[in-house]
């Protein structure tokens, strides 16, 4: 019998239930599953940071801990843990979520959506923006949600230049590695995508030098994690018309506090958080997949690496 543990807050269970027994049963598994097993008893911890769970010493027989989230932030750094820590890639729910967010959000700021959705003057004032092979766009990450996003806008016909840590090779996306890559990357970016995780290595990768490089008037879409940009620096970019726009999903502090200049900005587009949920169907399947995998003997899918931090 797999005793498995649902340690992602009681919200999370009354939605998670059912879709997880589903796929389990697909498997043909024969486990339990509760929020309250005997912690010495437990083999698989289905996880999310929201639940306080921290402290992994008691579960001395656990064999992975399945994050139904994808920033793995909050835990990689966690020394009690000393088992796998699979995240979450879920194609069919977050993955297509994103794909959507940053579509949306790009096109909005190539298409100069904003002069005619505001236009309180009711203004007759035409501006047509260039076609997108004229628009190019980065995106930096290139791991599964920016490799999507990448490819869709590529698609979509913008020029598009992707970064990662190590060389990547994504059809019809020029891509680049490494801090001569980021020069690179930054130099022609009109619109740059954030998809990067929060790791020691990429805080405040958007600085006060960083921001310089970009093109001026350049726009800014971040979905990825809110500490890969320096706030204060970012205010001044757009102070200055430096950058022309930020689009901001997320936050050094969340909820952002009310009395944040990014909430004041006009500069600034805040949204709460909402670029892309883990949908529970999906994600159900994925961790069903990887306890099979588990017991199968199989490597899990989807593991982080702890010393990079993602
Ligand atoms: N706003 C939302 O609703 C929402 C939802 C889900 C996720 N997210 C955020 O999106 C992030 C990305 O998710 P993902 O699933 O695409 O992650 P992922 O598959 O782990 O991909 C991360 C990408 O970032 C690159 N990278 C990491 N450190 C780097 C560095 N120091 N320099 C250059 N590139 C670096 C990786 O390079 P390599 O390819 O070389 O490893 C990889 O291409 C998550 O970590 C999370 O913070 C936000």
């Amino acid at each position: 019998m797999i005793e498995i543990l649902f340690s992602a807050g009681p919200e999370s269970w009354a939605e998670y239930e059912a879709p997880l027994r589903e796929a389990l049963d697909g498997h043909g598994l024969s486990y339990r599953l509760s929020c309250d097993a005997a912690p010495e008893s437990v083999d698989y911890i289905v996880y999310a940071p929201s639940s306080g769970l921290r402290d992994f010493t008691p579960y001395t027989r656990l064999r992975a801990v399945l994050s139904l989230w994808a920033g793995v932030e909050t835990i990689t750094g966690n020394e009690t843990l000393r088992v796998p820590l699979a995240r979450m890639v879920d194609e069919e729910g977050l993955t297509t979520g994103m794909v959507e967010y940053v579509a949306g959000h790009v096109l909005r700021h190539h298409l100069g959506m904003d002069a005619y959705i505001v236009n309180p003057g009711h203004e007759w004032a035409p501006v047509v923006p260039p076609l997108a092979p004229e628009r190019p766009v980065t995106v930096l990450g290139l791991g599964a949600l920016g490799s999507a996003c990448a490819t869709a806008l590529a698609g979509l016909g913008f020029p598009v230049t992707g970064w990662s840590r190590s060389p990547k090779d994504v059809a019809g996306v020029t891509c680049l590695h490494g801090e001569e890559g980021l020069e690179a990357a930054l130099a022609h970016a009109q619109i740059l995508v954030l998809l990067l995780p929060n790791t020691p290595a990429t805080q405040n990768i958007l600085n006060a030098e960083t921001l310089a490089r970009l093109p001026r008037g350049a726009a800014i879409v971040n979905p990825g994690r809110g500490p890969l940009i320096d706030d204060a620096a970012l205010i001044a970019a757009l102070d200055s018309g430096q950058v022309g726009h930020a689009t901001l999903d997320v936050f050094r502090t969340e909820p952002l506090p009310a009395e944040h200049p990014f909430w004041a900005h006009p500069g600034v587009t805040v949204t709460p958080h909402i670029a892309a949920e883990t949908r529970v169907s999906s994600a159900a399947r994925v961790v069903a997949e990887n306890i099979r995998r588990g017991e199968a003997g199989e490597p899990l899918l989807h593991l982080v690496d702890r010393d990079a931090g993602y």
